[in-house]
């Protein structure tokens, strides 16, 4: 395949065009009333704090550039859904599901869950979890507490239709299922055509689901370079091409159904976000990044290993290190990574596309290229 590199960051050197231009900053204006997000620990705020699972990130050195220090992120600062939320102008972070309380809920509930992916048994050998459908089923009985708020069926439903979803999930049916056949079936069951297959049948009943719940501005993101984390990498600290063709498979998968759903559902404001476009294109945002491969934390060396160990003291240097810890970037990367993501879906923001420059809204990402 063509991609062969062994520092995947190293290509942001290649020059690229941005047509998706970052809207500046609105300070103190809010883009949309209520923010909903959907993922898994590359969001997860602390909605797996209080499970019987080794996929928690409540104590140091998780947290250690983050204000409240360790919260359940996992990655030393801030997280996507952190960068995103506060870019689309929320003065404060989207709370986590397991800690809502009161009028919070309406702003929007972080549901995102470490381990977690579209399948109910992903990352379920790290202990408890919510799964994506899990997430759907927190997400209405939040909606039942919305109604309650606002008093008035019809309005929460136009109410949720000018809310923004993010949807980011898949990583972990590979990490933590399909390449793991010492705890899972799947790779035995399905070659990863099929389980690619299976896993964008799951995802467009989940998906219609969440527009049934009265989402209608979804961003679905993309899968990146699975192959290129530190758990993964070769020995010899390569890429690993095959986990890489796998994601091609999915994301392949993934844009067409984008489609379909906006062709089927109607007022449907579905957008695919390509992660892998976003990582070719501006890894070099932190310039000051040098270590592509290898964590900032020493991470736990054990069967369901990777973290950080707990209470070490972690790099110093923490802006050179793409990595945090074996699987998630660090909060530099975090937020480079957040402001193109959030540029690619604002699109979905305006009722009016033009008012971003004559982009018409749903190609977005098209209009990102590789020169
Ligand atoms: C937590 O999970 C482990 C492993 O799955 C299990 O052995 C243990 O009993 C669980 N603890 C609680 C309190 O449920
Ligand atoms: C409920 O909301 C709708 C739409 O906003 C509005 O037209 C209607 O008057 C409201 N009904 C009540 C009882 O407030
Ligand atoms: C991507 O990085 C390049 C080089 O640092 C920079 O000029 C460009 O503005 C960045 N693009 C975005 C969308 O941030
Ligand atoms: C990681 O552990 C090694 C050996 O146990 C130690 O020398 C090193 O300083 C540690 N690194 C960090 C970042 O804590």
């Amino acid at each position: 395949m063509a991609f062969v590199a062994r520092q995947w960051f190293l290509l942001s050197i290649i020059n690229v065009v941005v047509v998706c231009f970052l809207k500046p900053f609105a300070l103190g204006e809010q883009q949309v009333p209520c923010y909903f997000i959907f993922g898994d620990s590359q969001d997860d705020n602390g909605n797996n704090n209080h499970l019987n699972t080794t996929a928690r990130a409540n104590y140091p050195p998780y947290g250690i550039d983050f204000p409240e220090g360790p919260t359940g992120r996992f990655t030393n600062g801030r997280n996507h859904a952190d960068f995103i939320g506060e870019l689309l102008g929320f003065d404060s972070y989207i709370p986590p599901f397991a800690n809502t309380k009161g009028r919070d809920i309406t702003k929007g509930i972080n549901y995102a869950s470490g381990a977690s992916g579209i399948l109910d048994q992903t990352g379920r050998h790290l202990g408890d979890l919510f799964s994506f459908n899990e997430q759907l089923h927190n997400h209405e009985r939040a909606i039942s507490r919305i109604v309650r708020l606002i008093g008035n069926r019809s309005a929460t439903k136009e109410y949720l239709a000018k809310c923004l979803y993010t949807v980011a999930l898949g990583n972990n049916d590979y990490i933590n299922n399909y390449l793991l056949p010492e705890y899972y079936p799947t790779s035995h069951l399905y070659t990863p055509r099929e389980f690619a297959s299976l896993l964008i049948r799951h995802y467009s009943q989940q998906l219609r689901t969440l527009y049934r719940l009265g989402a209608r501005k979804i961003a679905v993101f993309g899968l990146g370079w699975l192959g290129c984390i530190p758990a993964e990498l070769s020995t010899d600290g390569n890429c690993v091409d095959s986990i890489n063709e796998e994601v091609l498979l999915f994301n392949d998968k993934l844009k067409p159904l984008v489609d379909e759903l906006n062709t089927e559902l109607s007022g449907a404001q579905f957008l695919y976000v390509d992660v892998i476009a976003i990582n070719l294109n501006n890894l070099s945002t932190p310039a000051e990044i040098t270590i592509g491969n290898a964590p900032c934390c020493n991470v736990s060396a054990a069967v369901a290993g990777g973290q950080c160990i707990p209470g070490q003291i972690p790099c110093s240097n923490r802006n050179q290190y793409y990595f945090w810890d074996d699987f998630h970037p660090s909060e530099v990367v975090n937020e480079a990574y957040s402001r193109l993501a959030y540029s690619a879906l604002s699109s979905l923001l305006d009722a009016d596309p033009l008012a971003i420059g004559g982009l018409t809204g749903k190609n977005c990402h098209d209009k990102v290229k590789i020169q």
